[in-house]
C-alpha cells in the first residue's frame, strides 16, 4: 500500500521516535509499504516518521546508482533501531533532496563513512561500515529518526536564503508527483 508522505511543517517529523521489537504489529506489511512508497516517489531513502510513524526504522534503495557502481545493483536495505557508532572518512558535499521537501535540493556536508549497528527486517543484528552514497543516505535517514531535517544542516546564511521557499512548502504551496500530507 502506498502511504502519504508527511511534508515539512508536520509535527511528526520533529517527534521523538521509539525503538521497536519483532512483536511490532504488522511489521512486515509496514516494511513492504515503506519500500512501495519509496519506489513510487522515486526516493532513495524513507524514514518511518515521514509516513507518520514515530519508530526507529528506515529503508534505503541505492540501486539507482548501479550504473556508476555495479555493486549497488538491487541495493535495498531495512534498518531497525540503528545506531551510528562511528563517523569517519572525509567530509564530502552532496546535493541532497528529501521527499518531505518536494523539489528542494541543497548541498549538505557529511562524513563519507559510517559504522552502524542495526537490525534487519528479520531482526538479525549487524555491525557494518558503509561508505559513499550509501553512507550519505544512511546519515540523512538517521537524522529523520532524531527529528533532524536536512535543511537544519545548512549554514545560517543558506537557510535565510531559502526561508521563503520553506514557508511555501509548509503552507502546502508545492507540487509533488506522489501522495503527500501536511
Ligand atoms: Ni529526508
Amino acid at each position: 500500500m502506498i502511504l502519504p508522505i508527511y511534508i515539512y511543517g508536520s509535527s511528526v517529523l520533529k517527534k521523538e521516535t521509539e525503538e521497536i521489537d519483532s512483536s511490532y504489529p504488522e511489521l512486515q506489511t509496514f516494511i513492504a509499504d515503506m519500500f512501495e512508497t519509496m519506489a513510487q516517489s522515486d526516493g532513495i531513502g524513507l524514514a518511518a516518521p515521514q509516513v507518520g510513524k514515530s519508530i526507529r526504522l528506515f529503508v534505503i534503495d541505492a540501486s539507482t546508482f548501479a550504473d556508476k557502481k555495479p555493486e549497488l545493483e538491487n541495493y535495498r536495505k531495512t534498518f531497525i533501531n540503528p545506531v551510528i557508532l562511528e563517523r569517519a572518512g572525509e567530509i564530502t558535499c552532496y546535493n541532497e533532496g528529501c521527499l518531505s521537501f518536494p523539489k528542494l535540493h541543497e548541498d549538505v556536508y557529511r562524513e563519507s563513512r559510517v559504522r552502524v549497528e542495526y537490525f534487519d527486517e528479520n531482526f538479525e543484528k549487524h555491525d557494518e561500515w558503509f561508505d559513499g552514497i550509501v553512507a550519505r543516505i544512511i546519515q540523512h535517514e538517521y537524522d529523520h529518526l532524531e527529528g533532524k531535517l536536512f535543511v537544519e544542516r545548512l549554514s545560517a546564511i543558506r537557510r535565510r536564503l531559502i526561508a521563503s521557499k520553506l514557508k511555501r512548502i509548509a503552507k502546502g504551496n508545492f507540487s509533488a508527483s506522489y501522495k503527500t500530507k501536511l
